[in-house]
């Protein structure tokens, strides 16, 4: 153990917070190298899973332990848990602390702070659901890095050792940069359970929508990848099919008129990428919009 700032690949790493994130977090830092050494948890049960998963890794039952016998801790509870679990551990001067939060700032950690530890924030900017296809997941991702100097030196180099993208952020950055996040991770997967869900309405069910729409998921990110923005934007909005979105309008309106609005505000907030991309004229965007922005009244949500 040290009291220093100068963190690097033999910082003794420990993790509170067993669950997802960490475990596949853990893994992926274990494998590139880094020694992961302690864990803690809410419930023993997780930290001992987490441990079995990394060779060399001991689960304490008090949290305390943890920061007593790493160099560097990652606080990966959940983000209501994050300031509880600081303010609870007597931290050294030197010693780093970072959350993995999107959307809540170092600020969390001030009570280290105080104690002259020295925080961070590393955010993996991708969904996880297990520590299986967490580790998988983690190749290609971005993380969101906050911190002085040597916290964020050190957070760039593993999320690049662990073939990561990382990208600082200023605290009033961060709840933004989330909400990309969420837009893309989280409500993309709403939207699609939408579309899926209207398979309903002519008499096919839901898991024949997910089959029939899913193959299209990556062929967007792949259009997105290779030509960027407004270039991927396709449908006849862009088209400028103004015949194709009344049918639209109409048979929403009368068939899923609980998905009306959500389809409204889509198309409504894709009609400036169209002109954008040169493929929808000024005046037929302005009659796409009129004529979306009429059916806002007959909107039943
Ligand atoms: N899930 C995502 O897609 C994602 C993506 C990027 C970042 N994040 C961020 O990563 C962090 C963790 O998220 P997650 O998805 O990994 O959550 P998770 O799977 O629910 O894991 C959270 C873990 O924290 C532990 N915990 C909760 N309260 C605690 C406390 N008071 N003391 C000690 N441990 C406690 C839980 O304990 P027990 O199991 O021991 O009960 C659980 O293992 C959050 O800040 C989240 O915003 C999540």
């Amino acid at each position: 153990m040290t009291n220093t700032q100068n963190f690097d690949k033999a910082t003794q790493i420990g993790f509170i917070g067993a669950g997802n994130v960490g475990g596949s977090l853990a893994v992926a830092m274990s494998n590139a190298g880094y020694p992961v050494t302690a864990v803690g948890s809410r419930a023993f049960a997780s930290a001992q899973t987490f441990a079995g998963r990394i060779s060399d890794c001991t689960a304490y039952e008090n949290i305390q332990e943890v920061a007593d016998r790493a160099d560097f801790v990652f606080i990966s509870t959940s983000d209501d848990a994050i300031k509880i679990v600081c303010d609870q551990v007597s931290w050294r001067e030197g010693q780093g602390v970072a959350h993995c939060s999107g959307a809540a700032s170092v600020d969390l950690l001030q009570s280290a702070v105080d104690q002259g530890a020295v925080a961070g924030a590393f955010h993996p900017l991708q969904a996880f659901n297990s520590v299986e296809n967490g580790v998988k997941a983690i190749p290609g991702v971005t993380f969101g890095i906050e911190g002085n100097d040597a916290i964020q030196a050190y957070l760039r180099g593993i999320a690049s050792d662990i073939k990561g993208i990382p990208i600082s952020l200023r605290p009033q950055d961060k709840v933004l940069y989330h909400v990309s996040g969420v837009l893309m991770g989280n409500l993309l997967a709403v939207l699609a359970s939408v579309a899926a869900s209207m398979w309903e309405k002519f008499d096919h069910t839901r898991d024949e929508g997910v089959r029939a729409l899913s193959p299209m998921m990556p062929a967007v990110s792949s259009n997105l990848d290779s030509v960027g923005v407004p270039q991927a934007v396709a449908g006849p909005y862009v088209r400028g099919d103004i015949g194709t979105v009344r049918k639209h309008l109409e048979a929403v309106s009368s068939s899923a008129p609980e998905y009306l609005a959500l389809y409204i505000e889509l198309a409504l907030v894709g009609l400036p990428f169209a002109v954008e991309k040169g493929a929808l004229a000024p005046e037929r965007s302005q009659e796409i919009k009129e004529l979306l922005e009429s059916y806002r009244s007959t909107d039943s949500i």
